[in-house]
């Protein structure tokens, strides 16, 4: 079997591929600066490569990797649109993504829920000033709550799973629904969703046909004071019909792991900078806004498994000429 060259691991991903290529006998070697037209030719001799998904691999670099003899790419997130899937297929790479952990994208949202419905963030920001007062930071009890699922695949299926126990009623609105879901939610339609909801909870992917779904006029159709978290893309809400709505009360709270335009504001270190995401700005000063930088997916569990995942790939690859993983 070839070689499989690493780019840019991080440091949290170390020890799970030191474990993994061990367990998988497999010939590694790492590089530790992203896959680019300039770094492509420390591939040379490698059967395959792998990156993570914050690194964007484009048309350039997929054709000096394609003259290096690389022949196998994996990508290790889910997302793989930081992969242009055109070049690739020009060049003669084939690639991957992995899947990994649902319970950690939906613990995360279990946690958002509760946080948003006993108004954690309140109480957190009065205690840092010794304000030790109850006034306002009353909350919900979820099990007199009903919780509106959108989209109910892997991840919402697991919300809906840790939800159960907590004796909330549960709806949930699918494209396609799920039988072996309906011991704990009852499947409704879009509307019937947004109207019965006291929290919505977001799990669908993002296309262009449900950008925005979240908007002016469906918030007409919601309850007042209704509580919404999104932990599935940031354009699946209109981020300025969720502040008007949040600045005249239709919206009681919001929880997002996403946010429109996060791409050049999460995951990186912005002390010193002005946001020039004025709508994450305002988000951030309302007291019922909680939003985390797109790290609901980040446990030990997840990071495991997409090193393990995006190394059986490549193995599976080689060995097979196949992989179960394969974007086609
Ligand atoms: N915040 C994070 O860290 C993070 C991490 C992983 C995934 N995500 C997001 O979560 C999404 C869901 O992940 P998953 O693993 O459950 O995917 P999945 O493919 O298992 O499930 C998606 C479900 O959404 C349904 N769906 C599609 N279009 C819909 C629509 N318009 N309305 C309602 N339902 C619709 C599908 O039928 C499917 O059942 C991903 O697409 C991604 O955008 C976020």
């Amino acid at each position: 079997m070839g070689k499989i060259v690493v780019y840019d691991p991080r440091q949290d991903e170390m020890g799970f591929f030191k474990k993994h290529h061990e367990e998988l006998g497999l010939d590694i070697e790492y590089v530790g600066e992203e896959l680019n037209s300039e770094t492509a030719v420390k591939a040379n001799g490698a059967e395959a490569v792998t990156v993570p998904g914050s690194n964007n691999v484009d048309s350039l670099a997929l054709k000096v990797l394609g003259e290096m003899g690389v022949k196998y790419l994996a990508v290790r997130s889910a997302g793989y649109n930081n992969i242009d899937s055109k070049a690739a297929k020009e060049y003669g790479i084939r690639f991957s993504n992995v899947n990994y952990s649902s319970n950690s994208v939906a613990d995360f949202t279990t946690m958002l829920i509760l946080m948003s419905i006993r108004k954690v963030k309140q109480i957190i920001a009065r205690n840092d000033v010794q304000d030790y007062t109850l006034a306002g930071i009353q909350g919900r009890e979820i099990r007199n709550l009903t919780i509106g699922i959108v989209g109910t695949g892997k991840i919402g299926a697991t919300v809906a799973r840790n939800l159960s126990g907590f004796g909330c009623k549960i709806i949930g609105y699918d494209v396609y629904e799920n039988d072996n879901l309906k011991d704990v939610l009852e499947y409704v339609s879009l509307d019937e969703l947004l109207s019965r909801s006291d929290v919505i909870t977001l799990h669908a992917p993002l296309f262009d046909s449900n950008f925005h779904m979240i908007n002016k006029e469906s918030m007409k159709k919601m309850k007042d004071g209704v509580c919404i978290v999104n932990c599935g893309r940031g354009p699946l809400i209109d981020t300025e019909a969720l502040i008007e709505g949040l600045e005249n009360g239709k919206i009681g709270a919001a929880a997002l792991d996403v946010v429109e335009g996060e791409g050049n504001v999460f995951n990186s270190d912005h002390r010193l900078d002005i946001i020039t995401n004025r709508n994450l700005s305002i988000l951030r000063a309302f007291p019922n806004v909680i939003y985390t930088p797109h790290a609901a997916f980040y446990t030990d569990q997840a990071v495991s498994d997409m090193v393990e995942n995006a190394l059986k790939s490549l193995q599976s690859f080689m060995s097979t000429g196949e992989s179960q993983w394969e974007i086609k």
